[in-house]
Parts: C-alpha cells; sequence; structure tokens
C-alpha cells in the first residue's frame, strides 16, 4: 500500500480528485467505484468545478456505488442514490443511465444483490474504487467479522455505525438498521483502490491499517493489504504520531 501524506481535509480531497480526472482523461470509458459519507465530499466538489473550468467529460464514464440503506428510495434525502445525485451527477455530464447504486426498496433484496454482482461481472468490474473507512475499520459497510470471501449481501448496521450516520437524520431511530454493500470479495476485484482517510475520529483506523501485520476480519480494511494496487491519501490529523513513508 502506497501511502500520500496530505496538509489537510481540502488537500487530500483535491488529491484524490486530481488523480481522478488524469484517470477520467486517460480513460473516457474509466468503470468508477464510489463511495459516500462525508469523506468524498471534497472529491466530487473538486470534480464538479474541474469539470465547470476544464471540461472534463464523465460521458462514456459508468459508475458503481458500494452501498446503499435498506428502506430507502432514490428520492429519500439520506439514500446513498440521492446523495450520489445531488452531489455529483447532476452536476456533470454523465449519463444517469451508467450510474448504478444498488436498490435500496426492491422487494427481494437478496435478488438486488445478486444482480448487482452480476451487473459488475457483466463489464469487467471496476477499474477504479474510491474508498473511505469507517473508524471501526469497515469497508463500504461491511463491518467487522463480515467474511472476506462475501459478494455483495444485506447487512445489519452496526450500534456504532448507526450512531456514526446518525448526523444525517433528525435521530438515530431513523437510521436504517439494514444496507446493501458490495461484499470485501466484490471490493477486491477492483483493480485500483484509493482509500480516503481524514481527520481525528479516523486516527486509530489509520494506526492499525499501517501498524498491525496481522490480515484479520475482525478488521476489515486490513484485507487491503492483499490488494496490489492501493493507495492511501490520508490528512496530517488522520497520520499525527505515523510514521510514514510515501
Ligand atoms: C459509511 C459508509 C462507508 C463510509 C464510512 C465512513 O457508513 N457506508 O462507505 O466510508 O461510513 O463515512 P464518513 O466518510 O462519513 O466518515
Amino acid at each position: 500500500m502506497k501511502i500520500i501524506e496530505a496538509i489537510d481535509y481540502q488537500d487530500m480531497s483535491k488529491i484524490a480528485a486530481d488523480y481522478i480526472i488524469q484517470k477520467v482523461n486517460q480513460s473516457p470509458k474509466i468503470k468508477l467505484g464510489l463511495a459516500t459519507g462525508g469523506t468524498p465530499l471534497g472529491i466530487y466538489a473538486n470534480i464538479i468545478a474541474d469539470h465547470q473550468k476544464n471540461g472534463t467529460s464523465y460521458r462514456d464514464v459508468m459508475t458503481f456505488n458500494l452501498d446503499e440503506y435498506v428502506g430507502l428510495s432514490g428520492e429519500n434525502p439520506n439514500s446513498y442514490r440521492y446523495y450520489m445525485d445531488h452531489n455529483l451527477f447532476n452536476q456533470i455530464d454523465i449519463n444517469k443511465n451508467n450510474t448504478f447504486v444498488p436498490r435500496g426498496t426492491t422487494d427481494n433484496v437478496l435478488n438486488e444483490c445478486a444482480l448487482y454482482e452480476d451487473l459488475l461481472t457483466k463489464h469487467n468490474g471496476i477499474d477504479l474504487q474510491i474508498l473511505g473507512i469507517g473508524a471501526n475499520g469497515h469497508i463500504g459497510f461491511n463491518e467487522p467479522g463480515t467474511p472476506f470471501n462475501t459478494a455483495t449481501h444485506v447487512v445489519e448496521l452496526t450500534a456504532s455505525t448507526r450512531q456514526a450516520n446518525a448526523r444525517y437524520f433528525n435521530s438515530l431511530e431513523e437510521v436504517p438498521t439494514k444496507a446493501l454493500t458490495m461484499g470485501i470479495a466484490t471490493i477486491m476485484k477492483s483493480k485500483e483502490i484509493l482509500l480516503l482517510i481524514s481527520g481525528e475520529q479516523k486516527k486509530d483506523a489509520l494506526k492499525r491499517l499501517l501498524t498491525e501485520n496481522t490480515i484479520d476480519e475482525r478488521f476489515p480494511a486490513s484485507v487491503l493489504k492483499n490488494h496490489p494496487y492501493v493507495t492511501i491519501i490520508a490528512d496530517k490529523t488522520a497520520i499525527a504520531g505515523l510514521k510514514v513513508h510515501s
């Protein structure tokens, strides 16, 4: 895993966005894996600004999101489909038909998981996956203990993850208890991974990732050490006190 040290959140977002933009310019049909949460917002803002200023086109880009809450439709402002539409897709020239987010309101969530996995296989998988990390090391919604060989599946969200995400809802009770998520095996099939880590709350997760040698299902992000092409971009607050060799 290569690590790039950014000064702060803004710098991390700019470095990551520039990297993605460069990849899109090199490969206009790139398939991007996208993440939600607070961390990637700055990346998306930079991508929009560059699109407006320099005209980088996303016309032929395909995107696949990591996860979605079970029970929330795309019109619900807390759904990840809504988040993606409003924070990125509506402001660039991407064809919405080429943007995929698991559907949280299907009658048959297990079938939706299988369809999503098939869709990824049909398109030969993701070229570049953007990842955030949970304070407990979760990637996507793969909570500690998730077997590394899982494909897209339904998860029961942990109390700590619901608590962490409650800031976007009116109350903790409103946070869904389940989500659909790409599995760890799905994420590991991406050809390249960009992992973004920013801020005080992620310090311990980054420390575990960089200092513990074990690859353990109790700390999902540790699986990334088995991936051949991972770049971590972390800001100084998250890195604080760690010795990193970029
Ligand atoms: C959420 C998402 C993850 C995200 C993580 C961190 O639960 N499912 O994909 O990476 O938690 O979120 P944030 O960036 O808001 O800290």
